[in-house]
């Protein structure tokens, strides 16, 4: 049984939200970089600086307590400062990430779905991410209807139809 819930990500969030990027940078601990590097990297940090800009929008897990497990959320970006998984001005891209000590619980699969809830709800149609071919985390897309649409350095665009 999961004993977390999800409520809509806050201004507050911040914290939480640049913890779940270092973990989705530094998703194979072989690459792994220190949290100063990952979140000073211009082309990682972007995805969280100024949270909760106007047009960002995420979800959050939490446990029992209030404790966060993890999140997902997704960023608009202009086509001169793209994002990794960039498909086109007014496509948000998500980022999602889980505390270590609650993966394989389902909150991942669980932030995804009500990500793409949101975003439908926000009235986008499509919602895009970046996935390394060798992360699990692409047949969790793959399952959750995302589909490739770009491929590069070992590294793949997935797109969703939201609504
Ligand atoms: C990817 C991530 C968010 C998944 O979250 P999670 O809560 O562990 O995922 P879930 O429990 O919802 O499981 C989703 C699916 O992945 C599978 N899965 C979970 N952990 C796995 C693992 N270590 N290896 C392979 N598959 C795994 C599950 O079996 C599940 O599939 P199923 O429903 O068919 O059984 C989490 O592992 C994470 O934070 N990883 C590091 C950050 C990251 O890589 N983010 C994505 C960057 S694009």
């Amino acid at each position: 049984m999961n004993v977390f819930r999800i409520r809509p990500a806050t201004g507050h969030d911040a914290r939480v939200l640049a913890d779940m990027l270092v973990e989705a940078a530094n998703w194979n601990p072989v690459r792994a970089r220190s949290r100063l590097t990952v979140l000073d990297d211009p082309a990682v940090r972007h995805y969280v600086v100024g949270w909760q800009r106007p047009g960002d929008f995420g979800c959050v897990a939490e446990d029992a307590q209030g404790v966060a497990v993890g999140a997902c959320w997704a960023r608009l970006f202009p086509a001169d400062h793209p994002g990794y998984g960039f498909v086109a001005a007014g496509v948000p891209e998500l980022t999602l990430g889980v505390y270590p000590q609650w993966r394989a619980q389902g909150a991942g699969r669980a932030l995804l779905r009500e990500l793409g809830r949101t975003a439908a709800a926000r009235g986008h149609a499509r919602l895009s991410l970046s996935v390394e071919r060798t992360n699990f985390a692409q047949r969790l897309y793959l399952s959750e209807g995302y589909v490739i649409v770009a491929s590069r350095d070992g590294s793949d665009t997935m797109v969703r139809t939201v609504r």
